[in-house]
């Protein structure tokens, strides 16, 4: 892959150069999907005044073609920039758009866009018409904190809502907007907004979706931004801006009173005790319904912590695709990678089933590239009697936990799992692994970690443990499976059938002159049975002009 730089991605979503963060107005429209971008033409570094909306399209969600940009700040009402928002298909079939203009005055406003040419597949060109702002700035809200209108949907009273980030005297809110025509907007009557967090700070980029209750399994079962009623819930996302984390729950959301009451009110009614998305770094997340695919798939931002000296070196960031559906428990969401991907599976290698690693084991996954590669690996707990036991503390912080028992740290019942990016001398490597351990009463917790304290031997990067416990009962689960994509800078694994995510960016040394190796891997007392190992090198994806097989239009 001539000239490719250590570290820029094959696959997953990024511009050809130059800043990118959230992902905006993904949407699938006339055969084609759509997805449009905050994005700095003129650098790579962020910069208030300087966001303009980056657009590519793509027919498989693998392959993008990038086109010009789509909203540019050069309109009184969004001179400032043309910040983060959301695509809706009107009735009919066209596609709008509403985001956030920073205005002349630098204030946040929510405008609407619509495409000059709803005939052109590829909707080039989009009109910002002269009456915007659509929602100005409402008295009680400071100018700074308003914005990220998400997709607006129909109420059973044919009236349009939209979900819009606003600090209200001081309290973190999601406002509710009502429209009949989608241009004349008035805040929602309701006595409180669908959601308000006094203690933590800005929320932005609301996402307010339906989900099938029963018999969505990520696929063919999706539900448009509008489905409503029996056998219906709702999902609630917000990404919390001091953490940069994203939180959701699921919930039953009441149109009549836009209304949104927590399936889990026990977490509390501040976000950041809410469900995460995923436990490594991904931020700014939001989901469309494909028609095509009759699906709801997540976009998400993989964003980055290092300094902005290593930014402008890299010159990009990075963006990926995922279904999403209930889990059968009502109450958490799984997450699988859009099955797409699989085109791009280029040389497979299969594990002996029913390997056997004993204490220390660790077997050379060979044959695939290590770092343009797709891993399914299945792990058989033969007992879980081995298993630590709690110290209570350990609940408290898991991310830490997995810090301190790294994938060196022998357990009972793990740490087992993969090692990837790996140098050959083993001085740089990044883990991810399962470790379960005992709690009470004959019932277990699993911990997922992916450890990234050992990728990199460069001195001040960010390079943390992330982890969590998984929402699994592993008593009934004798096998415990992980997915890791893995794209030379991005390990992204899915835990326990996709109930746990954990994305982190990693930049190895070793990467820039030489290759990346993986293993399995058990570090436990007790022997682990890999009952499935599947690895799959990856091809390059055409991914705005760079890469691959061009492919595409
Ligand atoms: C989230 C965010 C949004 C805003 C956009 C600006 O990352 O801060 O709230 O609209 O980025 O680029």
């Amino acid at each position: 892959d001539g000239g490719r730089r250590a570290g820029r991605t094959a696959y997953h979503f990024q511009p050809a150069k130059n800043w990118q963060n959230d992902p905006n107005g993904p949407m699938y429209y006339n055969g084609m999907y759509h997805l449009f971008y905050q994005y700095n033409p003129h650098g790579a570094l962020w910069g208030v005044g300087n966001l303009s909306w980056g657009h590519s399209v793509s027919g498989d969600l693998v392959n993008w073609a990038a086109l010009d940009t789509a909203l540019d700040p050069t309109s009184p009402f969004d001179a400032n920039g043309c910040w983060s928002a959301s695509a809706t298909i009107l009735p009919g079939g066209t596609p709008a758009i509403l985001y956030t203009g920073i205005d002349a005055n630098g204030e946040q406003v929510q405008n609407v866009a619509f495409p000059r040419d709803p005939a052109d597949p590829l909707l080039r060109r989009w009109d910002k018409p002269g009456y915007n702002p659509v929602i100005p700035l409402p008295a009680d809200v400071p100018g700074d904190k308003f914005r990220d209108p998400s997709t607006a949907w129909l109420g059973r009273d044919g009236l349009w809502r939209v979900a819009v980030s606003a600090e209200v005297r001081g309290v973190a809110s999601t406002l509710v907007y009502r429209s009949a025509d989608f241009l004349r907007w008035e805040r929602a009557p309701a006595a409180a907004p669908l959601h308000a967090s006094r203690a933590a700070g800005m929320v932005e980029c609301p996402d307010l979706f339906p989900v099938k209750e029963e018999g969505d399994d990520g696929d063919g079962q999706g539900l448009d931004a509008s489905a409503s009623g029996a056998g219906v819930r709702h999902v609630l996302k917000l990404s919390v801006m001091d953490t940069l984390q994203d939180h959701y729950m699921v919930g039953r959301y009441d149109d009549a009173a836009d209304a949104f009451v927590p399936a889990e009110p026990e977490r509390g009614d501040d976000v950041r005790g809410w469900r995460r998305l995923d436990y490594g770094h991904v931020y700014a997340s939001k989901t469309f319904f494909d028609a095509r695919g009759s699906r709801r798939v997540l976009w998400a931002w993989a964003n980055e912590s290092d300094s902005q000296a290593d930014d402008v070196a890299k010159g990009w960031s990075g963006t990926f695709p995922r279904k999403l559906w209930l889990d059968e428990d009502g109450k958490q969401l799984r997450q699988w990678p859009v099955e797409e991907i699989e085109t791009l599976r280029r040389k497979r290698v299969v594990l002996h089933r029913g390997t056997a690693l004993a204490t220390g084991g660790m077997n050379e996954i060979v044959g695939v590239a290590g770092s343009q590669a797709d891993v399914e690996v299945a792990f058989k707990v033969s007992s879980l009697a081995g298993a630590e036991a709690l110290d209570p503390n350990w609940l408290l912080d898991p991310q830490k936990l997995c810090g301190e028992k790294g994938a060196s740290v022998p357990g009972g019942v793990g740490p087992f799992g993969l090692i990837v990016m790996a140098s050959s001398d083993l001085r740089e490597h990044t883990a991810v692994f399962f470790r379960a351990i005992y709690r009470y009463h004959g019932r277990y917790k699993l911990l997922m970690c992916t450890d990234l304290t050992r990728s990199s031997t460069r001195a001040g990067v960010y390079k943390p443990p992330y982890g969590g416990f998984v929402d699994v009962d592993v008593e009934e689960h004798e096998t415990i499976n992980l997915r890791t994509l893995i794209d030379h800078s991005v390990v992204e694994s899915f835990g326990a059938d996709g109930r746990m995510c954990i994305t982190a960016r990693v930049y190895p040394e070793h990467a820039e002159t030489s290759n990346s190796h993986m293993f399995v891997f058990n570090n436990g007392t007790g022997t682990v049975e890999v009952s499935k190992l599947e690895a799959w090198e990856l091809a390059a994806a055409t991914v705005n002009s760079v890469g691959g097989n061009d492919s595409l239009v």
